[in-house]
């Protein structure tokens, strides 16, 4: 079992029933008024208040393709950014938001010794591999459109790459010397490939509009990362199969579009990573 991660942050987590203080064992997540969730085979554990969930997250084949386009390496130019715009100093919990199958967060904890990390998603396929993706993470299935069930201002660093933000939860677990980072993409990225493949044009997210959401807080600065890759046809399925898209293209249709483009195909990666601090 994976249970070391969700040791190392048991101080930080809340109840999401009572929201009391945690503390986890072996084989549970348990809170001070005896609110107990299993922690799963694969080293995740799920903490959910009750209530529907309105969806559950990436779909296996999400997940898969997303691991695989990963692990090739064409983000890492982002993992590096995401990294580099955390403080040398800093120590604590980095809470990623969305943070999938732990790519960035593994990243980020590889590069900073004195952070441990918390991998919040609604996928338990993506949590299965966050659980083992480094052994100072601790993957937490929940919805993060709910209280986050972390303790007010216990984060030291909130991720958000490609993922949902609730400003008002990221606001209440951060102190005011938090630092929150947002990874969104620019209307260039994957451009040479959102017409071909009838992807849904990025959200190009005009950094006007984050703003407004993220009133609570204060742009401390803001990178541009844009590269370019050579994609082959299997990077170029993975990299649509893994987003938005894969619910509304047809898999024999996409394969086709895929094959008509040349391979290896350059496409541009282009992402602002933006640092913002609470008010
Ligand atoms: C585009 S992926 C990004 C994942 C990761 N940040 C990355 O870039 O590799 C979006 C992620 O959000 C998760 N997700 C979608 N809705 C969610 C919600 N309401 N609460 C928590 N996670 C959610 C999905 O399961 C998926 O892992
Ligand atoms: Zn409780």
């Amino acid at each position: 079992m994976h249970a070391n991660g969700l040791g190392l942050v048991e101080q930080f987590l809340a109840c999401p029933v009572c929201g009391l203080a945690m503390a986890v064992d072996d084989r549970a997540v348990r809170c001070e008024r005896g609110h107990t969730f299993d922690i799963a085979r694969q080293g995740y554990v799920s903490l959910f208040g009750g209530g529907r969930r309105a969806n559950t997250g990436d779909t296996p084949a999400m997940v898969q393709a997303r691991a695989d386009f990963l692990s090739a390496g064409h983000y890492a130019p982002i993992a590096q950014a995401v990294s580099d715009a955390i403080p040398a100093d800093a120590e604590g919990l980095a809470v990623d938001l969305a943070g999938g199958t732990g790519y960035y967060l593994s990243a980020v904890l590889e590069r900073h010794p004195q952070l441990v990390g918390l991998d919040i998603d609604l996928s338990t396929y993506a949590l299965r591999r966050a659980a083992g993706a480094h052994d100072r993470l601790a993957a937490v299935a929940a919805d993060v459109w709910q209280p986050l069930p972390v303790q007010d201002a216990a984060a030291r660093v909130v991720l958000s790459i490609f993922g949902p933000r609730n400003a008002p939860e990221i606001r209440r677990i951060l102190p005011e010397t938090g630092r929150l980072i947002v990874v969104t993409p620019t209307p260039a990225h994957l451009g040479q490939l959102v017409g071909p493949l009838g992807m849904i044009a990025v959200d190009a997210l005009k950094q006007q509009r984050l703003d407004e959401q993220l009133a609570a807080f204060q742009r401390l600065s803001q990178t541009p990362v844009e590269y370019t890759v050579q994609l082959v046809h299997r990077d170029i399925l993975n990299d649509v199969l893994m987003g938005p898209s894969a619910h509304h293209v047809d898999a024999d249709a996409l394969r086709a579009a895929v094959g008509r483009l040349p391979e290896p195909t350059a496409v541009t990666i282009s992402v602002s990573v933006a640092v913002y601090a609470p008010r």
